[in-house]
Parts: structure tokens; C-alpha cells; sequence
């Protein structure tokens, strides 16, 4: 395991002090702010959540093994791992920002309306064929999975992946210079967060905002057409960056041609600067060609080795509630997972998918997508199109998506519920051998009922 943490280099990261002194050093492997993950030889960071505090666990991090604990409150305790510090997510923000310093490889950090996770993982898998690769473990992506990412950062690795996230103006800006990138991506300009944000153009100049934290030299990767084109062009230019469009045309940088996508999987001969090749990602849609063009361009823009970043690309596939497929209710339907979260662009990508990959009929269940505000109505039932060309039967449940559910041919409307463990069993009694059904809501509309009914060992399909 890597040698993450000593005492001298925890001292200098946060400015803390250890009140019980030692002589023994410390040897920390990991960093962990959650005891019931914590593993032996991790630094434990003790933070203080809106619902819960990390001091009061203190006890149970030392007893698991924890190499050291970060405090700001005292805890009870006298054991000479603990390190004082004035406040413990300053203090992570510290070794972050220590650690990325340290880092002597290549770093690239991801951005995005839809999409980040998705390429991030993409990218994981590309890079990690060409040498040692850290990367964010989930969507680690706000103020404190964005630098707890980085204080697990071993400074022998080759590459880092970071993924950024926002749902607030100036969030972008701290953590890209947190992050320090070589190379950015931003995967869309979309609604997502237009509660929030008030409107696309505030979203675009906010994106656009990673692309101030590259190095002189170093470069951006952006989606050509995406909406503000022109903040992309300022700020890496203000940087004296180089900004690289992807897309289909041959005036842009990086040119996808041939894409196919199909069920299996999407396809695309693509033409870099100083590269040329085949890809193959094992991820249906449209939207997951765009994103593998993304991670290849990056992987390319970081110097990796592109032969290897396309073999690697090819282990990618799509995760749990990210556009998994499986055969669920004894194999006589085929179940894409998109449960994890939505917004308008990834609701449209998700039925386009039904739409390419369904054998028999096409079976929508969508949840309400949140943080929309004033924009809610509107967003939801401008899903009709998408909806009338990519679904046979749909379901809905929450209050937001009954805008839609009321705008729909009454032929397709298959029922509607207020929450989705109402709309579960509804779901389950309704599907009949060889129908595709996707899946697809806010994480706060708790899709993950309806797809975990659908998975249950005892779940059958109804008569034909
Ligand atoms: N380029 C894209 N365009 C539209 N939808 C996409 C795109 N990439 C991924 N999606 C869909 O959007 C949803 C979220 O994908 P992903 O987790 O990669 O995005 P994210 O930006 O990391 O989201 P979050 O902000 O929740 O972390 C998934 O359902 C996925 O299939
Ligand atoms: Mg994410």
C-alpha cells in the first residue's frame, strides 16, 4: 500500500499540532471522513455535517486503527494520533492542496452540466492502461469530495481524475484552482440546477470558470456548439490555454466521423491533433460516443499512450443508474438503469437510448428531475416529443412530472402515482415479456424503488 501520510507532511499541510506527543511516526495509507469506511491506517478526518459530527466518532476511528484523527473540537480522548487543527475542513482543504503540490503527474478535471461522472470513468479506464491512475471514487465533486480526492492523491502516480461539480454561481472557480488541471473538460452546457442557476447563459459562464485554472499551455476540451461559446474561447485564451473543440465537423480540433451506437455498444474512427484511430466504448446512446470522444481527447492531451488509452477505454461500461442494462423478471425484460439521477438533457439522452436499444415495447418510468424551480413546468413537459418518439407505455410519478404525464395521448399513459414505491408495484404488474423498460429520475424521487422491485428474485411478468 502508498505511503500517503507521515506526521512531518500532516504538520505541514493543516498548521495543526499534536498535544500528546510521540516518537513514532505516522503511516497513513488512505484518508477517510466516515468511520463506517474507514479502514485500518487511514487518516481520519473528523468533520461536522449538518446532521451529524465526525467528532463524535473519534473513539471508534482510533479503535478501527486510524493512522491519525483530525479534531477541531475536543474529543474526549488522549491518544497522540490525534491532530488538532482550527477547522477540519480547512484542514482537508490544506493536505489537498499539499498533495496536489507534491503530485508530479498529469491531472485532468472534469465538468459539466450531464455527463462528468460518466467521462470520468471513461477516462479512468483509458488512463489507467497507460500507468498508475487516481481518480474521484463516486461523485465526489463539491467542496469536500473534491479535495478529499486529492488528499488520497499518491504522489507517485502517473494520472489524476477529478470531477467537478456545481449547483451554486463561484463553486466552479476554488475547487478547479484546488485541482490545479492540466487538462479540462466540460461535457455539457444543460438545465440541470436552473433553479439554481437562473438561466443557461449563468450555467455556460460558470462552466466555463475550470477553464481559468489551467497552466499556461495546457488545455481545454469542449463540446463545439455547446451553448456560450464564447466564455470557452475568453477564458482560455485570458489563460493562454489551448481550447480544443470536439465534434463531427472537420473545423473542429477533435473529429469524431462513422459514429454508430447500437445495443451492444458506440463506435467512431476520431481524428486528434497528432492522432488518428478507432474507437469502441461498451456504452449504447449517442451521449456516450460524445463522452468517449471526450475522455480520448484528454487522454491524448495528457500524453498518454493513445493505443493503450483506446484498449482501456474498451473496459468501460456504464455503472448502476448510469445506463446499466440488464435482463431482470427472469430474463424476459431488458431493464436500463438510469435511476441515479435526471435532468432535462440526461432524461432525453435516457429515451433515446429506450428508443435504440428496445426489442419489443418501449416502457418509460420517469420521476420528477428537481432543482428546476420556476423552470420546472416548462422543462417537464417539454419532454413530450422525446417521450411520443421513444415510448410505447409510460409511467410517472411525483408532482412535476404530472405536467407531463397529463400532457401525454391517452394511448401511452400507462398510470401515475405521487411517489415511486406507489409506482413500483403499478410498474411491475403492468410489464410483460420482452418489453425494454427504462428507469429514470432525480435521486430525490427515489427511482432506485422501482428498479430494485423490478430486480426482487420473486418479480414475474404478468400475462402476455
Ligand atoms: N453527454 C451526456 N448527455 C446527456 N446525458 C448524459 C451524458 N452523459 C451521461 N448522461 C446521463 O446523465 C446521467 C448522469 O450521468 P453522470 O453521472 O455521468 O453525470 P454527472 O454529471 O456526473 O451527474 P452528477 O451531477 O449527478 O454527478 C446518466 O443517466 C447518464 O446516462
Ligand atoms: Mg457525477
Amino acid at each position: 500500500m502508498t505511503l500517503l501520510w507521515n506526521r512531518a507532511d500532516l504538520l505541514a499541510a493543516t498548521s495543526g499540532r499534536f498535544p500528546s506527543p510521540s516518537h513514532d511516526d505516522i503511516a497513513a495509507t488512505g484518508v477517510s471522513i466516515d468511520t463506517r469506511t474507514l479502514r485500518p491506517g487511514d487518516v481520519f478526518i473528523a468533520l461536522q455535517g449538518e446532521n451529524s459530527n465526525g467528532h463524535d466518532h473519534v473513539a471508534t476511528a482510533l479503535d478501527t486503527g486510524a493512522a491519525a484523527v483530525i479534531a477541531h473540537e475536543p474529543c474526549g480522548v488522549d491518544d497522540p494520533r490525534i491532530l488538532m487543527v482550527g477547522n477540519t475542513l480547512v484542514a482537508m482543504q490544506d493536505m489537498a492542496r499539499f498533495a496536489r503540490a507534491r503530485f508530479a503527474g498529469r491531472m485532468v478535471a472534469v465538468t459539466g452540466s450531464v455527463g462528468k461522472t460518466s467521462v470520468k470513468d471513461m477516462l479512468r479506464h483509458a488512463l489507467a492502461a497507460c500507468g498508475p491512475t487516481h481518480y474521484a471514487v463516486a461523485s465526489y465533486n463539491n467542496h469536500w469530495g473534491v479535495p478529499l480526492t486529492l488528499a488520497r492523491l499518491p504522489a507517485c502516480a502517473a494520472y489524476c481524475v477529478c470531477e467537478i461539480g456545481m449547483n451554486h454561481p463561484g463553486e466552479i472557480r476554488p475547487l478547479a484552482d484546488m485541482v490545479r488541471p492540466d487538462v479540462a473538460v466540460v461535457t455539457t452546457v444543460a438545465s440541470s440546477h436552473l433553479g439554481l442557476m437562473g438561466s443557461i447563459d449563468a450555467i455556460a459562464r460558470e462552466k466555463a470558470e475550470i477553464l481559468l485554472a489551467l497552466p499556461q499551455g495546457g488545455t481545454g476540451i469542449v463540446p463545439a456548439g455547446i451553448t456560450g461559446t464564447e466564455y470557452f474561447r475568453r477564458n482560455t485564451a485570458a489563460v493562454g490555454a489551448t481550447l480544443w473543440w470536439t465534434g463531427v465537423t472537420p473545423d473542429c480540433a477533435v473529429q469524431a466521423t462513422d459514429v454508430t451506437s447500437d445495443a451492444q455498444g458506440s463506435g467512431f474512427n476520431l481524428s486528434l491533433p497528432g492522432w488518428q484511430g478507432q474507437a469502441r466504448v461498451n456504452a449504447p446512446g449517442r451521449h456516450m460516443a460524445d463522452n468517449a470522444m471526450l475522455a480520448l481527447a484528454a487522454a491524448h492531451a495528457l500524453g498518454a499512450d493513445m493505443g493503450h488509452a483506446v484498449t482501456g477505454l474498451a473496459t468501460f461500461h456504464p455503472g448502476a443508474g448510469r445506463g446499466a442494462i440488464a435482463r431482470v423478471m427472469h430474463d424476459k425484460v431488458m431493464l436500463l438503469d438510469e435511476s441515479y439521477n435526471a435532468s432535462p438533457a440526461s432524461v432525453r439522452a435516457a429515451l433515446d437510448l429506450l428508443g435504440l436499444v428496445a426489442t419489443g415495447r418501449r416502457v418509460a418510468i420517469l420521476g420528477d428531475m428537481l432543482e428546476l424551480g420556476t423552470f420546472a413546468r416548462h422543462e417537464h413537459t417539454s419532454l413530450l416529443p422525446a417521450v411520443r418518439a421513444n415510448a410505447d407505455i409510460v409511467f410517472c410519478c411525483g408532482p412535476n412530472m404530472k405536467t407531463l404525464f397529463d400532457t401525454l395521448p391517452s394511448s401511452i399513459q400507462g398510470g401515475w402515482t405521487s411517489d415511486s414505491s406507489q409506482l413500483a408495484p403499478l410498474v411491475r404488474a403492468a410489464l410483460r415479456a420482452g418489453d425494454t423498460v427504462m428507469v429514470k429520475g432525480s435521486l430525490g424521487s427515489r427511482m432506485r424503488h422501482v428498479v430494485t422491485a423490478l430486480q426482487a428474485d420473486g418479480a414475474r411478468v404478468g400475462p402476455a
